[in-house]
């Protein structure tokens, strides 16, 4: 049955969903990497598919920006559609000096300045964790294909404009590695529902200088991220 935010009919995502932020670049990996790729659901242009990778079938949605809208996609596939497992596929901007441009980064915890976690957690610090199955998957596979992950913890941050400047020291000597904007919402809303989620990033700027990824060097790490998502999805 659909809901608020899906219109798929029942059945229609695979119990495996990799999830960008943005709904283009859903309908981009669904064109350039499965086969026989159909559109579930396009409530407010947030474009969902299922196909088959390797034989194996899976699906591809966005989640939008920020905590709230991931908190709704994430929470509607896993209760509302039985999703199973969730893999953020997105960027990142990296806080300390050992994380570089265009590297790969697995989340294995996120801190954040949201509270959510607070309303679900009695005013607690809920721990936001990947899943260790889903996250370890990930990390073989990008050993097998030979390439180089860091694994930490990322800042799921409610503003991209206004971080206050001391958090970057804060997150640095805490040895929080990079900042992104979904991560402490999806872990807890997996948690919740009883499914898994892990999310694997490209670094897409260092935010103490300013530097950023080219266009041409941002479709290169991309498609790293791709190749080790997409296997340890059908794993
Ligand atoms: N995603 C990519 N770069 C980011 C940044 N600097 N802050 C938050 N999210 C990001």
């Amino acid at each position: 049955m659909a809901t608020p935010h899906i219109n798929a009919k029942d059945g229609a995502f695979a119990e495996t969903v990799l999830m960008p932020g943005d709904p283009l670049r859903a309908k981009m990996i669904a064109e350039t990497f499965l086969e026989g790729a159909e559109q579930v659901t396009n409530v407010r242009n947030v474009f969902g598919y299922t196909g088959s990778y390797k034989g194996k079938r899976l699906s591809v949605m966005a989640h939008g920006m920020g905590i709230p809208s991931a908190s709704i996609y994430t929470t509607e596939l896993i209760k509302d559609y039985g999703v199973k497992n969730i893999i953020r596929i997105g960027s990142c901007g990296a806080v300390t000096p050992n994380i570089k441009l265009r590297e790969l980064f697995i989340a294995m915890g996120a801190s954040t300045d949201s509270k959510v976690n607070r309303m679900r957690f009695n005013d607690h610090d809920y721990a936001a964790i990947a899943d260790y199955t889903l996250l370890r998957t990930l990390v073989d596979t990008a050993a097998e294909q030979g390439k180089k992950v860091t694994v930490g913890n990322v800042f799921s941050a409610d503003l991209f404009y206004g971080v206050q400047p001391n958090m970057l020291d804060v997150l640095s000597k805490m040895q929080v590695n990079v900042i992104e904007m979904e991560l402490a919402g999806i872990y807890a809303v997996a948690a919740q529902y009883g499914a898994r989620a892990a999310g694997i990033l490209t670094v897409s700027d260092i935010i103490p200088t300013g530097e950023a990824t080219s266009a041409e060097e941002r479709q290169t790490s991309f498609r790293d991220m791709m190749e080790v998502a997409l296997d340890a999805a059908i794993k």
